[in-house]
């Protein structure tokens, strides 16, 4: 016959095959409790886009087995918070993990994978935003078949005192901001380097996001002033580097990381796009293992993902059978572990890294 104790004392100690960490560590073991021959073991997992929840639970069984009684059966149950970096907290916003998706250069995919990555997170019951900072050229309203200008809502700061934000167009839950939904379309806007600033900063902290567990930030192309503003305005959770296997993509890519480490934003990994026949496969791999920055992933070069996307269903992309389904959500399951990963590394809890 085992106690609660030593099931506690054996589940503790199991090592998280992805962050490397024991479930102690992790504050992941909630609770064990018996009744008659039935043992539970109450899990919280740090992300609902946690990898493999089946591998997990089999551990476990396979861990405390020999200590069961005979009669005695175990089981574990999932529960999920996602722990976050307090990310909006500076600038009055609830928003845990602001996530950045950049590159160094255009036309790498990085729209497809800021939405991609969002959908997916909430596909897997997160709650998430989107936020579009590419006002030159905002591509998310069509990738999400969004349309509408936001309104106008009254809400109270940190502080109690009310003050109007703008309300973020809703899609299946998912809250989106873009310059998009304020320019008619065909048109571009002109603006020079501080109305920019000020744009962006206007977006994050004058949207009603509400509680958020993922915010996920669609950068323009480039490493420079939109990165620069958003890593001094918030904490963010990390920022994600699209690349595609080829070479100049790649070099651009070891610069972008160069910017973030300097102005201290975590680099939570690379993404390979487009990888493939067409530019080949593996490169950002390669490069991720020299610069010791974690791979995340690729995702493969396919046209369904052209035609979601012109479609306007990234949504659907995430959720229905097709061939760059698995690979996408793959992805999201190694961005959230990769933030689970930096604070746990941070054993002082919440950080803000501002310059
Ligand atoms: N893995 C893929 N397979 C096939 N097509 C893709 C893939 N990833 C992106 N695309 C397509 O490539 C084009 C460019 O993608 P996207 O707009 O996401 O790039 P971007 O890096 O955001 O570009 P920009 O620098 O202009 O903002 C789009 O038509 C998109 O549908
Ligand atoms: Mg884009």
């Amino acid at each position: 016959m085992s106690t609660p104790e030593a099931i506690r004392t054996i589940v503790e100690q199991l090592v998280e095959p992805f962050t490397g960490r024991t479930l102690a560590s992790l504050h992941m073991l909630e609770s064990v409790s018996v009744e008659g021959d039935q043992i539970t073991v109450d899990i919280q997992l740090p992300t609902p886009a946690f990898p493999d929840r089946q591998g997990l639970s089999d551990r476990i069984q396979e861990a405390c087995s020999s200590s069961l009684g005979p009669d005695q059966t175990l089981r574990t149950m999932f529960t999920s918070r996602v722990v976050g970096k307090d990310s909006g907290g500076r600038i009055g916003l609830n928003i845990h993990n602001i996530i950045a998706v950049g590159s160094g250069k255009g036309g790498v995919g990085k729209s497809t994978v800021a939405a991609s990555l969002a959908c997916g997170l909430h596909s897997y019951g997160c709650r998430v935003g989107l936020m579009d900072a590419d006002v030159y050229g905002p591509s998310i309203p069509h990738m999400m078949s969004a349309t509408g200008r936001p309104g106008a809502a009254e809400s109270v700061d940190a502080e109690g005192n009310k003050l109007m934000r703008m309300e973020p167009i809703d899609v299946d839950g998912l809250k989106l901001m873009s310059m998009g939904f304020f320019i008619e379309e065909g048109q571009s806007v002109v603006w020079r380097g501080p109305m920019l600033h000020k744009a962006l900063t206007q977006f994050l902290k004058d949207t009603q996001w509400g509680e958020l567990d993922y915010l996920v930030i669609d950068l323009p192309p480039g490493t420079g002033d939109v990165s620069l503003t958003l890593a001094q305005q918030v904490g963010l959770a990390g920022a994600v580097i699209v690349c595609t296997p080829q070479q100049v993509a790649l070099l651009d890519a070891i610069k972008a990381v160069d910017m973030y480490q300097k102005v201290n934003v975590p680099v939570l990994g690379f993404i390979e796009n487009m990888s493939g026949d067409i530019f080949g496969r593996g490169g950002t791999r390669k490069v991720a293992e020299e610069l010791k920055i974690p791979f995340l992933g690729d995702i493969p070069m396919d046209a369904c993902i052209r035609e979601y996307s012109d479609r306007g269903e990234i949504m659907r992309m995430l959720t229905e059978e097709n061939p760059a389904r698995d690979a996408l959500r793959g992805v999201c399951e190694q961005t959230a572990m990769r933030i689970v990963e930096q604070i746990a590394s941070k054993p002082s809890g919440p950080v803000l890294e501002i310059l």
